[in-house]
């Protein structure tokens, strides 16, 4: 595990985006698993910025995203597709039809997560996955408590989780109460991950995940056992 302290948070944009832009320099037809979020925001952001300067070239690239609500359609601003649109895919050359959301408003739900592992599979599985992480340790949507060994599947999202995602809705009623996730296991088989954390609410959850017992509870602490994580924090 290496583990990168940022000076602020445009630095840890810049430092995250580098990793990225690295994975599609060395592998222009890389798979990138994205996230959403208010953490990655800088890092789209400076992917933005670098590709409309031409140093990126996404056109070969596909992309995974980790997770939606259950009930959004993809129109919806609240959905994590339009979240994806708005914040990186609209702004670059990336096939829009080679950038994968769950279908959060599918018929059987169920049938889109076999779908969803399905996916992965074909494209060749997920050469680098973006990770934020939650108050309560979650990643993707896999909240605490959960099974490690899970692939895509659906979850209810716990209090903390329904709270922090308030801020995005009119009313905190309006947070819908399922997702789609990838699970713990289709995380773990990406090649690479990279952790992204900022802020001082942060700290203690990033400490115990990467320092703490390897436990259920503390979903993201299983990321100790990746051979390829890569942590940038800024706790200021
Ligand atoms: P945040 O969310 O980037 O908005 O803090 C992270 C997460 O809940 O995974």
């Amino acid at each position: 595990m290496r583990v990168i302290e940022a000076k602020d948070y445009a630095d840890l944009s810049r430092k995250a985006a580098n990793v990225i832009s690295a994975q599609v320099i060395l592998k222009p037809h890389a798979v990138l698993g994205l996230a959403t979020g208010s953490t990655p925001i800088g890092t789209y952001k400076q992917l933005i910025e670098w590709y409309k300067k031409g140093d990126i070239d996404f056109s070969a690239v596909k992309s995974i995203n980790l997770d939606e609500y259950v009930g959004l359609m993809g129109d919806n601003e609240q959905s994590y597709r339009y979240f994806m649109n708005e914040n990186l895919f609209r702004h670059i050359n990336i096939n829009l039809e080679h950038t994968y959301v769950p279908n959060g408003v599918a018929a059987d739900p169920e049938e889109e997560c076999r779908r969803y592992d399905a996916l992965i599979e074909e494209v060749g599985g997920i050469d680098l996955q973006l990770l934020g992480i939650g108050h309560n340790g979650h990643i993707g949507f896999n909240e605490p408590g959960q099974a490690f060994e899970k692939t895509t599947h659906i979850v209810k999202l716990g209090e903390s989780t329904i709270q922090a995602n308030a801020r995005f809705f009119e009313s905190i009623d309006d947070v819908p109460r399922q997702a789609i996730t990838m699970g713990i296991k289709s995380i773990m088989q990406a090649k690479k991950l990279l952790l992204i954390a900022n802020g001082p609410d942060k700290k203690e959850i990033v400490e115990k995940a990467l320092y703490g017992p390897v436990t259920p509870s503390v979903p993201a602490s299983i990321l100790q056992f990746h051979p390829n994580l890569t942590v940038i924090t800024c706790f200021e």
